[in-house]
């Protein structure tokens, strides 16, 4: 997808996630710092935590949840018109599915013991995430494009609540 599509499918997903009552958003987020690092439990040996917050976020969440987010909504194209996103077959709703599922985890491992920020909003954003990508889980496996539609901008809206908690510097993400 060209980067003018991209912005407008991002645009729609924002709009739409600003209707929505995220309740992690209401929640008191911790002062911010430009730098975070894991303070809430010390490094447990049973875990391999060697990949850290940046490495995390761009090489297991991004790109995850971009693959939602690229089939989650429409383009309306002032050239080419139209364009609908959502997936069109069996295999890539399964594709979707998979990375449904797979974001659900990412949540879980973004609040192992040691790479938690702390026990408070952090743990609520992660688990945030989990449950938004269970619920693009479950549209994925009715094939119901509403809620998948809805279930990618919940996540967005998670990523971006802890953002704007934990590390107000990042404006921009998930684009390329
Ligand atoms: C529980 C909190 C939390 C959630 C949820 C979260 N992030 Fe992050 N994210 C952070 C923090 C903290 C940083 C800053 C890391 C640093 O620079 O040390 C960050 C940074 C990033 C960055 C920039 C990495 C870099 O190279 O500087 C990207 C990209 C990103 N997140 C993507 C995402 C996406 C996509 C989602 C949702 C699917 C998401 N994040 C959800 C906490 C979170």
């Amino acid at each position: 997808m060209n980067t003018a599509s991209r912005t407008l499918v991002r645009s729609a997903l924002i709009i739409f996630a600003a209707g929505l009552c995220i309740s992690c958003s209401e929640q008191s987020a911790p002062s911010a710092s430009n730098t975070v690092s894991p303070s809430a439990a010390p490094a447990d040996s049973s875990y391999d935590l060697r990949l850290d917050m940046q490495d995390f976020m761009n090489n297991v969440l991004e790109p995850v949840s971009d693959v939602l987010w690229d089939y989650a909504g429409w383009v309306d194209d002032i050239n080419t018109g139209y364009e609908d996103l959502y997936p069109k077959t069996d295999e890539e709703w399964l594709l979707v599915k998979q990375k449904a599922a797979q974001l659900i985890e990412a949540g879980n491992a973004l609040a192992l013991p040691g790479r938690a920020v702390d026990n408070d909003a952090w743990i609520t954003y992660s688990n945030a995430l989990s449950t938004a990508a269970a619920f693009a889980y479950d549209s994925a496996q009715t094939q119901n494009r509403e809620d998948f539609f809805q279930a990618g901008a919940q996540i967005y809206s998670v990523c971006t609540a802890c953002h704007q908690g934990y590390n107000p510097e990042i404006s921009r993400f998930a684009s390329n």
